[in-house]
């Protein structure tokens, strides 16, 4: 395949581009805490009764705001296995009743950035319950056993509570017992959680994420009702995503510029995608002021990325030649040298594509 000389550099730039913008935009924190004296009473009667190291007496545990917050964009099965636990939920009493035990524990697994924060505010969120989030720095303490103490009151608390608990990082608790660092803490913890998982009321629904589900203690594992692994976006996912970001959709971004950005995010969580487009549309609100170069600007990033990949597959060579030529307005012939083909192959796929728009 024919590549133009910039090739090399606009391969690197992009490359920059792409790691700036993932650095300059914050990921947007699903779960972002609320002070817990102000919700207490709104959300669970207890709260001032939470758990706290008895040595630091930092609370262990902290309420977390979910009204509001946007369900995930998941694939097909992975929701249908989300909703099948929500929908639990309001029949559990019926399900005890005919001998059937509720799902009181999820395991979330997979990639970072993939949602799992995200669906634990979800599921917290529609089952109406409160959603405390176990504070991993201030259970865990250098001091022997006192790791182990500070669960057990948690999981104490969240049992005699009606709650949703959400233990993020699960695998510094959860660690594989053979596992050399620590053996005896570990195992102390892993035993707790054993225990605490076997007697898990149905009243309480227990979530917990890791990013590393080999390392968990195979037997901890097994204890959880359902086990959900969250993959990376496929292609409708991505674009799901993409054009339901608040810019996107106020400044009506055209669907098949939200298609080239699906196109070319292969491979990108979900969190890289929303940090890429909403750092472009941070990026165009400084320069001008308003939202008005975001489209082009995604076109643009898109683009150069898409080239690579023209080569291989006609169907993605049209799009990318006619989103150039109709949001950026490039001439036939730079986008032919863009995506490396010939001059009049870029003025037939555009002609039949205008063809067809008539
Ligand atoms: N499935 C998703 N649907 C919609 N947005 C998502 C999804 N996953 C991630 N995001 C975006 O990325 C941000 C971070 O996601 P989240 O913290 O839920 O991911 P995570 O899997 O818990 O990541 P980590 O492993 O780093 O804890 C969210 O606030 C949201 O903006
Ligand atoms: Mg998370």
């Amino acid at each position: 395949m024919r590549r133009p000389p910039e090739d090399a550099n606009h391969a690197v730039t992009l490359r920059a581009e792409l790691r700036a913008l993932l650095t300059a935009s914050q990921a947007q924190n699903p779960l972002r805490g609320v002070d817990v004296a102000q919700s207490a009473r709104a959300v669970v009667p207890e709260t001032t009764n939470l758990p706290r190291d008895p040595e630091t007496n930092q609370v262990l545990l902290r309420v977390a705001e979910t009204t509001g917050s946007h369900g995930p964009v998941l694939d097909d099965a992975t929701r249908e296995r989300v909703d099948a636990l929500i929908a639990e939920r309001p029949v559990r009493e019926a399900l005890v009743d005919v001998g059937l035990q509720p799902s009181r524990s999820v395991l979330l697994s997979g990639p970072p950035g993939v949602g799992k924060t995200l669906t634990a505010a979800h599921i917290a969120s529609q089952m109406k319950q409160t959603l405390l989030v176990v504070d991993l720095a201030s259970v865990m303490s250098s001091y022997l056993g006192r790791t182990g103490r500070n669960l057990r009151s948690i999981l104490d608390f969240a049992t005699q509570n009606e709650c949703v608990l959400f233990i993020d990082e699960f695998d510094a608790l959860a660690k594989r017992r053979e596992d050399d660092s620590d053996v005896g803490e570990l195992k102390r913890l892993v035993n707790v959680l054993l225990l605490e998982l076997d007697r898990w009321p149905a009243g309480s629904f227990l979530i917990a994420a890791t990013n590393h589900k080999e390392l968990l203690d195979s037997a901890i594992s097994r204890r959880f009702d359902v086990l959900i692994e969250l993959p990376l976006p496929a292609i409708g996912e991505r674009k799901l995503l993409i054009s339901s970001l608040p810019a996107i959709i106020s400044t009506a971004v055209s669907d098949d510029t939200c298609g080239l950005m699906a196109l070319a995010t292969d491979g990108f969580s979900h969190s890289d995608i929303v940090r890429l487009c909403n750092g472009t549309a941070r990026e165009s609100i400084v320069r001008n002021g308003d939202l008005s170069s975001l489209e082009e600007d995604l076109v643009r990033l898109a683009v150069p990325k898409l080239r690579a990949l023209a080569g291989e597959d006609a169907k993605i060579r049209e799009k990318v030649a006619v989103a150039a030529s109709v949001h950026l307005g490039l001439s036939n012939r730079k986008i032919a040298n863009i995506l490396g083909v010939s001059h009049p192959t870029v003025s037939r796929v555009i002609s039949t594509f205008r063809e067809r728009e008539q």
